[in-house]
């Protein structure tokens, strides 16, 4: 099967120029003109290859093909973190409608329909992840809607402001996906070190993502005695260093980061007033990750208490690790078989929508390899060649559930 791999990059490099912001780099945030305008491209692009095109009241953008009646469901999303990269998500889009060009140009068209997505919010950047597929499986609440990003806007006016309508949102999953398939690179050094052209994701950490307010009080830096201080920001760093020390105590997969720290009033010569800092705790394994949280939580409130200062902890994001449909993951690894590749069995430690579709569908993922293990960063690339094997397996997959 020929797929064009020159024209899916030709498009990936097109939007890697959608959402630059000046200082940041790649920043597509969602329910923004950056995530419009690359939701705009794709639809055009998904019309152009004859695609049934809507959107959903999540700005979810679904292309179609094939009789009415289920569906075998494959995508990833278009919003990126903040200076990410070009790969993330993207290929896991514009993928799947290069394979399905290939496949209904020699095949004809299925006899089940294949459906492309391209899910809202993914990555957790101004709102908790996940926002599109999680409204798909009728699990975004109230609760949710209300979530406020840093300006003070409720997802809820964020939908509305892009021309969704929050109310309409299911509360109910769909019952007609017959399969959830996702295409993604793999974001680490695995496949590449292991000289692997193709990853089949067996099972998908769990993710918890908190954030932290730690208040002390505002002091003189030269005046004030180390003894006699409540420094906010000396609090978070021994929170992050304690929380640090204990994931690597439990070992892998578990991990730990801390990747955003602010101190107020933040001058030179003022002990730290306040300290806002996010941690985002992962693993496999769902107990073993609840019980690091807990026991994180415990010595963080600890720490805050012998400094003399406060904490508010709160969840921002919760979702439990999953393990992938065990005949989907076969499927896909018998497709790589009989293409000549040795398919490697992994567990993801990115998070990505196929855990929640896993909650209302059988779903499985396939990775293809990054170089570098490099991504969530400018230097992400995964080239034509490395990217090619992956795109063969997934297009043999879909002919195999749905022609
Ligand atoms: C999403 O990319 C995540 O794993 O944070
Ligand atoms: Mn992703
Ligand atoms: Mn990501």
């Amino acid at each position: 099967m020929t797929i064009d791999v020159a024209g899916l990059y030709e498009r990936i490099e097109e939007l890697a120029g959608v959402g630059r912001v000046p200082g940041v780099g790649l920043w597509r945030r969602p329910l923004t003109p950056a995530e419009a305008e690359a939701v705009r491209r794709v639809s055009a692009w998904m019309v152009a290859a004859g695609l049934e095109v809507r959107r959903d009241d999540a700005g979810n953008l679904f292309g179609r093909v094939g009789p009415a009646g289920p569906r075998v469901l494959v995508g990833s999303h278009l919003d990126s973190v903040k200076n990410g990269g070009a790969y993330d998500g993207v290929l896991g889009v514009l993928g799947p409608l290069a394979a399905l060009d290939a496949l209904r140009r020699q095949h004809g068209e299925p006899r089940r329909a294949v459906e492309i997505v391209a899910w809202t919010g993914e990555e957790g950047d101004r709102y908790p992840g996940f926002v599109g597929s999680r409204a798909f499986c009728g699990l975004l609440g109230a609760e949710d809607l209300d979530r406020r990003d840093e300006d003070g806007v409720p997802l809820r006016d964020a939908l509305a402001a892009a021309g969704f309508d929050p109310a309409a949102l299911p509360t109910e999953p769909p019952r007609d996906v017959t399969a959830y398939l996702e295409l993604h690179i793999e974001q680490g050094r695995v496949l590449e070190s292991r000289r692997r052209s193709v990853g089949v994701v067996e099972a998908i950490v769990g993710l918890r993502q908190f954030t932290l307010t730690v208040s002390g009080r505002a002091d003189h830096a030269g005046t004030t005695p180390m003894d006699l201080r409540h420094d906010a920001l000396r609090t978070a760093a021994e929170i992050v260093l304690a929380a640090s020390r204990r994931v690597e105590r439990a070992g892998a997969p578990a991990v730990l980061t801390c990747g955003r720290i602010e101190a107020r009033p933040g001058a030179v010569n003022v002990v730290a007033a306040e300290a806002r800092l996010t941690l985002d705790l992962r693993d496999a394994d769902g107990p073993r990750l609840g019980s690091l949280a807990a026991e994180i939580e415990s010595e963080a409130r600890g720490l805050a208490a012998r400094a003399g200062c406060a904490l508010a902890w709160s969840t921002y994001h919760d979702t439990p690790p999953v393990r992938c449909d065990a005949s989907l993951v076969e499927l896909i690894e018998r497709q790589g078989t009989a293409l000549g590749m040795e398919p490697l069995r992994m567990v993801s430690g990115a998070g990505h929508d196929a855990q929640i579709l896993a909650g209302i569908a059988p779903a499985a993922m396939l990775f293809v390899p990054s170089q570098d293990g490099r991504s969530h960063c400018p230097e992400e690339y995964t080239s034509p060649a490395m990217a090619g094997p992956g795109l063969a397996v997934l297009a043999a997959s879909l002919r195999a559930l749905a022609w």
